[in-house]
């Protein structure tokens, strides 16, 4: 309620992008730290960072340090060295290309047998269904499949997104946030 606190806490937080190969991770990224996107593609070599910093509350600034991961095969044998230290991160998957989906339980996994909270338990994990943009008119995510996959592959929640048209990613971080915010 002091307007001009005193005691400021700052927090830092890595969080990790990670998702098949074109799914959407850098333009996420770069839709939510810089509100910018691009049709051009770019594929990520090895890893990328961004950070953004947000006034969570008047004595409270988080700094998220995002790992943008690159998708390509050739990189995996690396995650174990960017997952460290990592407490939270998004899983992403492109909604036109069901094989990427597929690919969602091997990232869960991988991530889950490399890094976990001091504690012991899984880090929090949001799953995005990205480019939800490009999804025909009539179609669309079946809600009650979606929890469940969700429920039965260890993610907390998850959103369609479109890092095109900004829809659900500023949601999806800030849920992210608060889950992490939760175990302090
Ligand atoms: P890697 O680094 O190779 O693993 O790929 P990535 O997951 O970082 O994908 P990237 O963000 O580079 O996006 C790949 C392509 O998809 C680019 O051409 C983007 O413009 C496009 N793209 C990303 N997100 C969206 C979206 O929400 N909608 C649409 N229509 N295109 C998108
Ligand atoms: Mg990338």
């Amino acid at each position: 309620d002091n307007p001009y606190p005193t005691d400021i806490r700052e927090y830092l937080y890595k969080v990790l992008v990670i998702g098949d190969l074109g799914t959407g991770k850098t333009s996420i990224i770069k839709r939510y730290v810089h509100n910018i996107f691009s049709t051009n593609y770019k594929s990520t070599i090895g890893v990328d960072f961004a950070l953004k910093v947000i006034q969570w509350s008047p004595d409270t600034v988080i700094r998220i340090q995002l790992w943008d991961i690159a998708g390509q095969e050739k990189f995996s044998g690396l995650t174990r060295v960017y997952y460290k230290e990592a407490v939270a991160a998004l899983v992403v998957y492109d909604v036109t290309r069901p094989k990427t989906f597929e690919a969602v339980p091997k990232w869960k996994s991988d991530l889950d047998s490399k890094v976990s909270l001091p504690g012991g338990e899984p880090i929090p994990v949001v799953l995005l269904a990205n480019k939800i943009d490009l999804q025909e008119q009539g179609s669309s995510l079946d809600t009650e499949d979606m929890d469940k996959f969700c429920q039965e592959n260890g993610f907390l929640k998850w959103f369609g997104t479109s890092a095109k048209d900004n829809k659900n990613i500023e949601d999806a971080a800030r849920f992210l946030l608060e889950e992490i915010m939760s175990r302090e």
